[in-house]
């Protein structure tokens, strides 16, 4: 799709979900405040659905999931443990002009001529500014032009007649030094932590130092123990958790797609070390192409992520995502953070650009580890059957099993951390003697698949994928354009709207009354009684309600055999079919669930 055709699919999407109410810029009155969004009553009906499905679908319908609500604020130390207060940052660099600040990586890779130069003097008093400064002109531009930019960077700086000092040019290709807008120098990059910094209690000191949360998973892992010891679940078992998280974006952008405010729904599916299964089920499952099935005691970490993938896959098609609306983008190995065995990026096609939607991670034991040596408590599972079963594996087989552990955990340091080969191989067997002798006593820190989903980027990703326009005719036959959000039922932010045929005839509001208060109860219903209803039903359309029922002089027994009956409009097809209202309640509810 063409840059100005992508452009102009976004503002209609902007503008659709703001004459709607599906999604407003927060404290628009006062200007707005970038990277904050607020959902209108559709966008919190729609929010809610998506959230509700998640939920419904990873904790209800399952027996090997449970949730969680934790707090947004928590003790600090939590975050250096995990490692955001040390390394959860952007590179950042400012404009040396105007100050603007850029991601370093996201700016937009430039060729042409750099016009450098050593300072400058200020003609008039003879002060000199010896700092550097460079502007870049893309071909074509003329040399004034750099000139004129640099004399306003001196002038900033305090000198009124600027004379320019050591001018010299140079060839640029592809670089990400310079401001894509007026091609000034930026600073260098710099990192940028990005999670919001407060204080709790009355003091104001580094004593007291809180974030929010820049993310819901944190949460899952430092409350692993009591969810263990509470519930009646065993590994493998997951623990949900559906929330706000905060992170302060250097360029938020593309509407909802990246905020400084947003929800997360994630989930940390705890999982035996591979080891450990091979000890009591005899051979680790390897993983194949497709949905692997069912759980099965052989399914190794490798298996576990697969079926994670495709379950997710799976939720995306239940809410009206095609599998062909969506990539799977399995991260490279030197991608991979260095805790991770293999990380798969869902992307959506998003009108900017194909994007990533949520990310699986199979994050191995690092996680709880990280928490057990910050915190001191230990977050190891005992498993009887596994104490059971690794008295009677073989000696050849356990060597063997050691072998490949310190193989593995040695290229692991040699490749991503970066470690000496020898200082590796100690490591490593450092790591094996604790992990195996844990092992022989039913003991070991469970491994974490992590599938992570944005609940914002969901939203757009549905609304982008709702939205069509098509050429209709009107009720006079007259061709119109048809805006139509064609979302799934399951989500739709209203799933029926009521239509009297005319207000004022009272038998005709009495008797739809009645059908919207029947169906109330089970799902969101909207009355509309205003216009004609043609307009009534376009209204619908761009709210993407996908059932609309007509309540005219047949229901009320003009014509005989079509008393108690009412007109159902498919959204879609624009179809109409008479529904006798005794059917409509199960009807409408097997569409929408
Ligand atoms: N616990 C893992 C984690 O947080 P992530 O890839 O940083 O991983 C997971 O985030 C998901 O959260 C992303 O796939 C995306 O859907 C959503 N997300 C992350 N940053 C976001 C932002 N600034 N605005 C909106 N959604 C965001």
């Amino acid at each position: 799709m063409s840059d100005a055709k992508t452009n102009d699919r976004m503002e209609k999407i902007v503008s659709l979900c703001k004459r709607r109410g599906f999604i407003f810029q927060s404290s628009e009155i006062y200007g707005g405040i970038n990277g904050f969004w607020d959902y209108g009553p559709l966008g919190a009906e729609l929010k809610r659905n998506v959230k509700d499905l998640w939920w419904n679908s990873m904790t209800r319908m399952r027996e090997d999931v449970v949730g969680l609500e934790a707090t947004i604020i928590m003790h600090p130390a939590i975050w250096k443990a995990s490692g955001h207060v040390d390394t959860f940052t952007d590179p950042m660099c400012d404009c040396l002009l105007t100050k603007k600040r850029f991601r370093a990586d996201q700016i937009e890779a430039q060729s042409g001529t750099a016009y450098h130069y050593s300072g400058a003097k200020d003609s008039a008093s003879g002060k000199q500014n010896s700092e550097a400064y460079a502007v870049l002109l893309p071909p074509g531009k003329p040399p004034e032009s750099a000139r004129k930019t640099a004399t306003q960077f001196y002038q900033d700086r305090g000198l009124q007649q600027v004379e320019l000092l050591g001018e010299r040019t140079e060839k640029v290709e592809n670089s990400q030094k310079f401001n894509p807008e007026n091609g000034s120098l930026l600073t260098e990059p710099r990192p940028f932590n990005l999670m919001f910094k407060t204080h709790y209690g009355p003091v104001e000191s580094e004593d007291n130092v809180a974030y929010l949360r820049p993310e819901t998973a944190q949460a899952i892992f430092v409350q692993f123990k009591n969810v263990l010891e509470t519930s009646r679940v065993k590994v493998p078992f997951g623990i949900a958790q559906i929330g706000k998280a905060f992170r302060n974006e250097v360029t938020p952008r593309n509407f909802i797609f990246r905020s400084r405010e947003f929800e997360q729904m994630e989930l940390e599916f705890f999982i035996k070390p591979d080891e450990a299964v091979e000890a009591v089920a005899g051979s680790v499952s390897k993983a194949t192409a497709g949905h692997p099935g069912e759980p099965q005691p052989n399914w190794g970490w490798e298996t576990w992520h697969k079926y994670w993938v495709e379950e997710r896959i799976k939720f995306y098609e239940n809410i009206g995502l095609p599998r062909t609306t969506l990539e799977e983008y399995w991260q490279k190995p030197e991608e991979l953070a260095h805790y991770a065995r293999a990380t798969v990026d869902l992307l959506f096609k998003f009108p900017f650009g194909t994007q990533e939607l949520e990310g699986i991670a199979a994050r191995s034991d690092y996680d709880l580890s990280q928490h057990e040596r910050f915190s001191g408590k230990g977050m190891g599972v005992f498993d009887e059957d596994l104490r059971g079963a690794w008295a009677k594996v073989d000696v050849d087989k356990k060597a063997e099993m050691q072998k490949r552990f310190v193989a593995e955990k040695a290229k692991n340091l040699v490749e991503r951390k970066k470690l000496p080969e020898a200082e590796a191989n100690t490591q490593a067997e450092a790591q094996a003697k604790i992990f195996f002798e844990n092992l022989a006593k039913g003991q070991y820190i469970p491994h974490v698949i992590e599938p992570s989903a944005g609940v914002d980027r969901l939203i757009l990703a549905l609304i982008a994928n709702a939205y069509a326009e098509e050429d209709v005719p009107d009720e006079k036959g007259k061709i119109e354009t048809r805006v139509v959000m064609r979302f799934h039922p399951r989500v739709a932010p209203i799933k029926v709207a009521v239509f009297p045929l005319l207000k004022n005839k009272p038998e005709l509001v009495k008797k739809a009354t009645e059908i919207r208060d029947l169906l109330r109860p089970h799902m969101n219903v909207f009355y509309d009684d205003a216009g004609a209803i043609g307009r009534r039903y376009r209204r619908q359309d761009e709210a993407g309600t996908p059932f609309g029922l007509t309540i005219d002089f047949d229901t009320l027994g003009e014509t005989p055999e079509l008393k108690d009956t009412v007109t159902l409009r498919d959204r879609d097809t624009m179809q109409q079919v008479r529904v006798k209202i005794d059917e409509l309640l199960p009807m409408l509810l097997a569409k929408i669930r």
